[in-house]
């Protein structure tokens, strides 16, 4: 494709030395669950892991000619993956209201009624995905706005960089103004429309997305219960039982439903590849059913602590196994920021009750995410043969992380003080399938 022709230039091979970290299962159920090689390398072909080690073990993996790369003193880890993400919302992060209603009602939909005009998708889509890039995000899940064009100005800006992404237009046919309203069948048809030209379309990826069970006729999700089922493989994103007062207008709207999950499980919306944002006040039944359909669950907590939405609950989640990952939920959420979202996931988990060690912390937003998107060996860990996108962590990045790093005593207090402390100045470089898309010394002219 041309937009790629660049790179058929570049060699096909690369080597970086660093300390390098990437988790091969869940740490709260395997305490062998990750590979961490203090003097590491990572040699990348064509945009794919080749091998992956300790440097001393692997250097004579790396072809004649290859050009290391050295970032001795970094560490380089899987690309972040943010499970739940609005990029028409990038312009109203930080919008004061009480809470999720009156903010949706205030600023998130006039703000997504300019996302009728292309131009102005393709601006804001390409700073989005420059921010995502600046804080270590390769993948994202993906909400655009009820306008078909809002996704496409995704794709379009996401394929110009050959990043893995997933996305989907907003279905949305009642309880919001008309200006954003589309209807069951017109919903559904245009998602048809994104999926046959964009699913699985290089790296892109489609996601089925009826805003909110208040947002949509049951008409509505019949239909997109039966596109999920048309459809195995293509994704689904909603948000769930997020706030109190949203529970009760489900309930009210949906009075034969046993809960506000109930409402998406019985318009077969509950399945693999189903990613559901916030999931605060589920039941003990609606986790039972999540974990027998193999739906996942973003964990927002910038967004929850920011709306006043709850704590989400991490010992519910775990007694049922359920497959969990991180967003960040902007504009809801306050930060593009998957460190940044770690250090409020920390304290919601003890708040809760319940502790999140930080390594735990890393693999949800790694390899985490990943499985719960079905992408385990292609993305989120550093499988042989996965695709190469990953990060340069600068454990230096400011003067108080330089200090709190040089004392950390373990593996867990280095990444800690990383989640901790750490944001955006602590990406030094993103590479995705192999290709640097960020440097934060560069100068602004860079991608
Ligand atoms: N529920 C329905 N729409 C939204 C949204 O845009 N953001 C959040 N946080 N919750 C929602
Ligand atoms: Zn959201």
């Amino acid at each position: 494709m041309a937009i790629h022709s660049d790179r058929t230039s570049e060699p096909s091979v690369q080597a970086y030395r660093a300390s390098v970290l990437h988790f091969t299962d869940d740490p709260a159920v395997n305490d062998r669950a990750y590979a961490w090689f203090e003097d590491g390398l990572l040699i990348v072909r064509d945009g794919k892991v080749l091998q992956v080690g300790d440097y001393h073990q692997h250097k004579t993996g790396i072809p004649d000619g290859t050009v290391i790369q050295d970032y001795r003193g970094k560490m380089i880890i899987p690309g972040f993956i943010d499970t739940h993400v609005h990029y028409p919302q990038t312009d109203m992060i930080a919008s004061p209201a009480p809470g999720l209603l009156p903010w949706l009602e205030t600023y998130t939909f006039p703000t997504e009624q300019r996302f009728s005009d292309l131009s102005h998708c393709r601006e804001v889509a390409h700073f989005f995905i420059g921010e995502l890039l600046r804080c270590g995000t390769t993948t994202a899940m993906v909400y655009c706005t009820v306008h078909p064009e809002s996704v496409q100005a995704f794709f379009e800006a996401s394929e110009a960089r050959n990043l893995r992404m997933v996305a989907g237009k907003i279905m949305m046919d009642r309880n919001c103004p008309p200006y954003l309203q589309d209807t069951a069948e017109r919903g559904a048809r245009e998602t048809d429309d994104l999926i046959r030209t964009w699913h699985q379309r290089g790296r892109q990826l489609v996601a089925i997305t009826p805003r909110f069970a208040p947002t949509s006729t049951p008409a509505q999700l019949q239909l997109a219960g039966e596109l999920a089922q048309a459809y195995p493989d293509v994704y689904l994103q909603t948000h769930a039982a997020e706030n109190t007062d949203e529970l009760a207008w489900v309930q009210a709207l949906f009075p034969a439903a046993r809960s506000y999950m109930d409402v998406y499980d019985q318009y077969g919306l509950l399945r693999p590849r189903a990613m559901y944002g916030h999931c605060i006040w589920l039941n003990d039944h609606d986790r039972t059913r999540m974990a027998q359909t193999g739906s996942s669950i973003a964990i927002c907590p910038t967004s929850n602590l920011f709306l006043g939405s709850g704590l989400f609950d991490f010992q519910g989640a775990d007694q049922h196994r359920l497959a969990l990952s991180f967003g960040t939920d902007v504009g809801g959420g306050t930060s593009f920021s998957m460190l940044q979202t770690m250090n409020e996931a920390y304290k919601v988990a003890r708040l809760g009750g319940s502790y999140l060690p930080a390594l735990r912390m890393f693999y949800l937003a790694t390899l985490g995410g990943a499985r719960s998107m079905a992408l385990e060996g292609v993305i989120g860990h550093f499988a042989l043969g996965a695709e190469a996108d990953f990060i340069v962590l600068d454990l230096q990045a400011t003067p108080v992380l330089a200090r709190r790093t040089a004392r950390a005593g373990s593996l867990e207090e280095l990444l800690f003080s990383l989640a901790l402390l750490g944001d955006d100045r602590s990406v030094l470089a993103t590479y995705a399938a192999g290709r640097q898309v960020h440097s934060r010394d560069a100068s602004p002219a860079q991608p």
